[in-house]
């Protein structure tokens, strides 16, 4: 019988300090997440310095946190994954070096994990797999389509051209005054407003899955500040509506042109924005005229940034042999086809 494989990941890209144990890539065992939005909320957006020195203060206790949970010692794991890229570099060298003590003290293998890598297979968490695949992820540092035709193979088909859907989300939240992170807030605004406006889509060229958000977020801060200029007022409801009417559609239908033209099983969505209710209702409805596709949307604690999909991954890439050796470093522009 093949023996049970335990994989305890570490993730410390941006603003959260996590740690998880996963068995055999698709149970977690215990996922400790410590997040520092209360911190950042002020500032009105992680502040890269504040982020790091919190990621040391919350590291250790981060790790013992989660062996406590499991009732498991470091000495039961098989090997280390941690996030080594996408990020801030002060943020994942905390996690990167911790991974590195615990995995040279213990004498266990060490796996750098690409973030965008652990979104994606934090689906695996909730479904198996099944290739070929698209998974459209969404937070607030990407916007990717990503395409995948076996386990650890990443192809990237879309991407943002600037900003990113949870930053446009974020900044226009500031616009409108609502607090840090602004996405839950616009999110909450839409179901109560209608798409009024009728702000541009960025469709880009045709044939393109590349994304652009800045232009729409642009629309946005110059209608509230006309409005402004003209003593009228404009319903934060409806601005909310058509902003999140726009950032939805084209999310959707690129989504679902992409799956038809890759011929793909499954769509996973994931990374923050996958919160959001009008993109769930959307995909959905688009997907359920499809049924040879099967959308899978995590639950929301695994969309948002964990250790556990980093574990996830990282079991994947350790069962096919990847390592990393003490030479490795946290990457910030780590490439998700080559790393
Ligand atoms: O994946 P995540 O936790 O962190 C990153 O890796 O970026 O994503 C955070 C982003 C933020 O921009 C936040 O505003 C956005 O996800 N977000 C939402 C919603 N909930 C969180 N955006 C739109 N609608 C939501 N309901
Ligand atoms: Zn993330």
């Amino acid at each position: 019988m093949k023996k049970d494989l335990y994989i305890l990941g570490l993730e410390t890209s941006c603003d959260e300090t996590a740690a998880a144990i996963v068995k055999n890539g698709r149970e977690i065992v215990a996922n400790v997440v410590s997040s520092q939005i209360e911190s950042h909320k002020r500032f009105g957006g992680v502040v890269p310095e504040v982020a790091s020195r919190h990621h040391v203060e919350q590291i250790t206790l981060v790790l013992e946190e989660v062996l406590a949970q499991a009732d498991m010692n470091v000495e039961d794991m098989d090997a280390i994954a941690v996030t080594k890229g996408p990020g801030l570099v002060g943020s994942l060298l905390i996690g990167v070096n911790a991974a590195k003590a615990v995995a040279f003290a213990h004498n266990l293998p060490l796996v750098g994990v690409h973030h965008i890598a652990g979104h994606i297979y934090a689906n695996r968490l909730v479904e198996e797999m099944q290739f070929p695949l698209l998974s459209l992820v969404v937070s607030g540092g990407h916007t990717e389509l990503v395409y995948m035709k076996e386990h650890g193979s990443f192809e990237v088909i879309g991407e943002t051209r600037d900003d990113a859907a949870g930053e446009a989300y974020d900044k226009v939240a500031r616009t409108l005054k609502l607090p840090y992170p602004g996405g839950p807030h616009i999110d909450r605004l839409a179901a109560e407003g209608e798409d009024t406006l009728k702000l541009p889509r960025a469709w880009m060229e045709e044939g393109s899955y590349d994304f652009s958000f800045s232009g729409l977020k642009s629309a946005v801060i110059n209608t509230l500040h006309n409005s402004e200029q003209r003593g009228e007022q404009i319903s934060p409801e409806n601005l909310a509506a058509s902003f999140q009417a726009s950032v939805v559609e084209v999310l959707t239908v690129k989504t679902v042109k992409a799956a038809q033209e890759y011929n793909v099983k499954q769509v996973l969505l994931s990374g923050g924005v996958a919160a959001n209710k009008g993109l769930r209702a959307s995909l959905t409805k688009a997907f359920d005229q499809m049924p040879s596709v099967d959308l899978i949307i995590p639950p929301l604690h695994l969309c948002t940034d964990n250790a556990a999909m980093i574990a996830a991954a990282g079991t994947v890439l350790f069962e096919q042999g990847k390592r990393d050796d003490w030479s490795m470093n946290g990457y910030p522009g780590l490439d998700i086809e080559k790393f």
